[in-house]
């Protein structure tokens, strides 16, 4: 790996926390608890699923030993060392109520703040900056999404930046959860949402049409309608993109064949993440490594693209200022 292009200073924008946890945090977790979660790992100790609905599914299964704040400050904690270890200085994380709470405000209130005394401490120690986006889960349905939305109200403000929605793109439509997002918005809350990962360009569309988000995580897949490409450029909408994620799960069969440089190439606002690392045997290190590699993406181009994460960032100005600091350094 170009050692000068793994120390860069980043910026991720897509990052689930509990798709961030180390399997033998997980492991270490579900021992401590005496809970047989053995079908999650495969042999090695890495986790193990067969397509995205698998993944889906092992996630839950990975989560369900996560169950005190304690666990997930523990968690949180865990995660920004490996991102930290990358050279993250800033990261956005998607929070979950259902796992964190059970979507009961009282005890999300108290996830989020165990959650927020790690990202304090890892801010004081390692140098990098989290903020929160509450994300609803699209197969979970609009009525617990609204739940969600609730807790994303009573919780909005400097530190929980954004409200999202993640899981199956291909259960239910955008627009059923338009409750949801019309809470958070009014709480102030800016919006992004997966899309265009599963679905194709009317997926894009549909979510643009029905949630107005400022970012799409993912929307890789307006490659395949140019006319989309070219509106998400005049909108501004920016793109979290998860090549590693993408190649994993077997959307592209490697970076090469991603449409992230095409889509950048294009006036596209794209941004790099890993979205759930360990699950794809990735940290931002080596999305930066494999970007490099498959486009000869130098460093002026990832420092612009650092710069561009930023600008998109949900968090203060006064903390961007702080991050541009060191993405300038
Ligand atoms: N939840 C965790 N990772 C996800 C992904 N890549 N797409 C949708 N939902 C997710
Ligand atoms: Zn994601």
């Amino acid at each position: 790996m170009d050692q000068t292009i793994a120390a860069l200073p980043k910026v991720e924008l897509h990052l689930h926390l509990e798709g961030a946890a180390p399997p033998a945090f997980i492991r270490g977790l579900a021992a401590e608890k005496k809970e047989d979660i053995s079908g999650v790992f495969d042999a090695q100790g890495n986790y193990s699923y067969t397509d995205f609905w698998h993944f889906l599914k092992v996630y839950e299964a990975a989560t369900s030993v996560l169950r005190t704040p304690e666990d997930y400050k523990r968690l949180t904690l865990a995660v920004l060392e490996e991102s930290a270890a990358s050279g993250v200085v800033y990261s956005e994380t998607f929070l979950s109520p259902d796992f964190c709470g059970g979507r009961d405000v009282g005890a999300w209130k108290e996830y989020l703040h165990a959650i927020r005394e790690a990202a304090d401490q890892a801010e004081r120690t390692m140098g990098i900056t989290l903020r929160g986006i509450i994300t609803c889960i699209r197969h979970f349905g609009p009525e617990k999404a609204r739940e969600t939305a609730l807790c994303a109200a009573e919780t909005a403000g400097d530190w929980i930046t954004g409200f999202g929605i993640a899981g199956d793109e291909k259960v239910l439509e955008p627009k059923d959860f338009l409750w949801s997002f019309d809470c958070a918005r009014e709480a102030g809350l800016r919006i992004t949402a997966h899309a265009g990962e599963w679905q194709g360009p009317q997926g894009i569309r549909d979510t643009l049409r029905a949630l107005n988000p400022e970012r799409l995580g993912h929307g890789v897949r307006a490659i395949e309608d140019l006319a989309l490409v070219d509106e998400l450029a005049e909108r501004g909408t920016v793109l979290e993109v998860c090549p590693g994620s993408n190649v994993a799960l077997g959307l592209y069969k490697d970076t090469r064949a991603h449409p992230i440089n095409e889509l950048d190439r294009r006036g596209v606002k794209v941004t790099v993440s890993t979205d759930d690392p360990p699950f794809f045997h990735t940290t931002m290190a080596q999305e930066y490594a494999a970007l490099n590699a498959a486009f000869d993406w130098d460093g002026g181009q990832f420092r612009r693209i650092a710069r561009q994460s930023l600008d998109a960032a949900f968090c203060d100005a006064d903390t961007k200022a702080k991050i541009a600091k060191k993405l300038e350094a």
